[in-house]
């Protein structure tokens, strides 16, 4: 053969390889409203920016006829590109190809894809549209799955990793994307559950649709498995590209600034205004965060679960970090089980990956009741503790309002490593509420008194007066500054300043014990 028809050849089996299980499926995929594996990737990453590996890989499997089914490339696209300019490696399963399932081929790609991110330290971006295990290839199938949770797990930690959810994600292959950092879903064609609702009937005997049993909506409200959802893909893709932005390439980088225009010393009189006087009025924690960072920029994650807290990435004089705060706008901001796993599994992402966590704090306590007891929330927040004790990032913390109790100690408090604590003067910093204190230490002047509710009444405005503010935390500098709400972003920048250099060590083990 001519070198020129060599290359004729190649350039024909590229091309072939771009169709993946053919035109006809290709359109179906469309018609669908989904897009393909590649016109995914190239959603996804810079323009032009995509290099394929293993195009023409194979299954080997020779039962049930699918010796007469190879497909080069199989069920998944598999390379690296850029987003933003910087390297993410990046695999895309092909429902044209026997609806993305999963082959031994299939599994052995996406791990060198997960090896290579892991070796060259880049994130990975796994996009799952798959019938799940091929069951054609048995056991063969299920070891292979196996092999990339073996991946997932190892470089949980490392690099970041993502998953996009825009198709089929059943069975065990849902165990690839929680094992990641990150899970986007795109409403209406994306569902994942354990057991389809099939299985469900027959088990339970309840009816159920997919979308119901596991579509976007589901997961972001109900079950917070997924940590963001989108009407469209191209809307998803753009929110990974975003989220990127945020993160370091790997856990031994800082992650990236940019150039701020945003004046670091830039004042908001608002803020003053913000906390109403009446400390039993709710407000908007997100108002205050939109006027602290960089251009009012906040990056939401989870923000249609556990309400009652919220987490999120934005930027300090150009540099990322990570944001916890109490939303008094929902269930007064109380601590549950949802809002400390949510805020725990964040903390601790921020902590591996070297970005700083600023707590906005006003939390009246952990909830009472069985539910929440029954539930385990001595666990769960066990877990947020244990994830603010162990974060050994730059910690600052601002109390707008209310910190009560357990909630006091949990928030990065100065006794849990925080490296600086502000005030602000509506603080109230005590071991519990007025009115419940008041109740318990003047129980007998109350009970005694001519006019017990009003008696009550001023034990509860003498309590106030005495510890529903900052000074007396301050005074045990247990607070380290209590300062004028509307100077909030000058003093935050200035200590993650002070806190570039920070060093801060664990004591050597082989890992910890979180409360799980
Ligand atoms: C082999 C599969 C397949 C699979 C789909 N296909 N799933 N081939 N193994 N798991 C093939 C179909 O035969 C068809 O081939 C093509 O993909 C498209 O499938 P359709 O059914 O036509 O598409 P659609 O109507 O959109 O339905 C999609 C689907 C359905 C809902 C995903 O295909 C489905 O229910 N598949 C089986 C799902 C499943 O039970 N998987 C195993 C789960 S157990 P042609 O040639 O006609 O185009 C599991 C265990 C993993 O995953 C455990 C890991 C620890």
């Amino acid at each position: 053969m001519s070198r020129e028809r060599k290359i004729l050849e190649l350039k024909e089996k590229i091309e072939k390889t771009k169709l993946g299980g053919g035109q006809d499926r290709i359109d179906k995929q469309h018609l669908k409203g989904k897009l393909t594996a590649r016109e995914r990737i190239d959603v996804l990453l810079d323009k032009n920016s995509f290099e394929e590996f293993d195009a023409f890989k194979v299954h080997n499997c020779t039962d049930f006829g699918m010796e007469k089914k190879k497909i080069m490339g199989d069920g998944v696209v598999t390379g690296y590109g850029t987003i933003h300019g910087r390297l993410v490696f990046v695999y895309s399963f092909d429902f044209t190809v026997l609806g993305g399932s999963l082959s031994k081929t299939v599994a052995e790609k996406i791990v060198k894809a997960l090896e290579m991110a892991e070796k060259n330290g880049a994130p990975v971006i796994g996009i799952n549209d798959s019938g799940g295990a091929r069951i054609q290839e048995g056991v063969d199938s299920l070891a292979g799955y196996t092999d990339i949770f073996m991946k997932n797990i190892l470089a949980s930690g490392v690099i970041p990793q993502i998953s996009a959810i825009v198709g089929p994600c059943a069975g065990g292959a849902v165990y690839s994307p929680a094992l990641t950092d990150f899970i986007f879903m795109v409403r209406k064609s994306a569902y994942m559950f354990l057991t389809g609702p099939r299985i469900v009937k027959t088990v339970t005997h309840e009816d159920v649709t997919a979308e119901e049993l596991g579509g976007a909506d589901t997961h972001a409200t109900k079950s917070g498995v997924t940590h963001f959802t989108y009407d469209d893909e191209q809307s998803l893709f753009e929110g990974i590209r975003e989220l990127v932005s945020y993160l370091p390439q790997n856990n031994l980088e800082d992650p990236p600034s940019i150039i701020c225009e945003d004046p670091v010393n830039r004042i908001d009189e608002e803020l003053n205004y913000i906390v109403p006087e009446n400390a039993n009025k709710p407000y908007d924690m997100i108002e205050i965060i939109k006027k602290v960072f960089d251009n009012g920029e906040f990056f939401e994650v989870q923000l249609d679960y556990a309400k009652n807290i919220i987490i999120g990435f934005g930027r300090l004089n150009g540099k990322p970090v990570g944001i916890v705060a109490n939303q008094p706008k929902h269930m007064a901001g109380v601590l549950d089980c949802n809002s400390s796993n949510k805020s725990a599994r964040f903390v601790r992402f921020c902590d591996a990956f070297n970005i700083p966590i600023i707590t906005f704090e006003d939390v009246p306590g952990f909830m009472p009741g069985t539910a929440q007891e029954f539930a385990g929330i001595i666990k769960t927040g066990a877990k947020l503790l244990y994830a603010y004790g162990e974060a050994t990032v730059p910690k600052l913390t601002v109390i707008t309002r209310k910190a009560y109790g357990g909630a006091f100690c949990v928030m990065n408090s100065k006794n849990l490593r925080g490296d600086i604590v502000y005030a602000w003067p509506s603080a109230e910093i005590a071991v519990m509420g007025p009115k419940g204190a008041s109740e318990i230490i003047f129980s007998r002047e109350i009970k005694s008194a001519d006019d017990p509710a009003q008696m009550h009444l001023e034990k509860i405005e003498e309590y106030r007066d005495k510890f529903a503010n900052p000074y007396v935390a301050a005074s045990k500098g247990l607070v380290d500054e209590v300062i004028e709400p509307k100077v909030t972003r000058y003093k935050l920048i200035k200590a993650l300043e002070m806190l570039s250099n920070k060093r801060d060590e664990n004591p050597p083990k082989k890992h910890g014990n979180i409360p799980l």
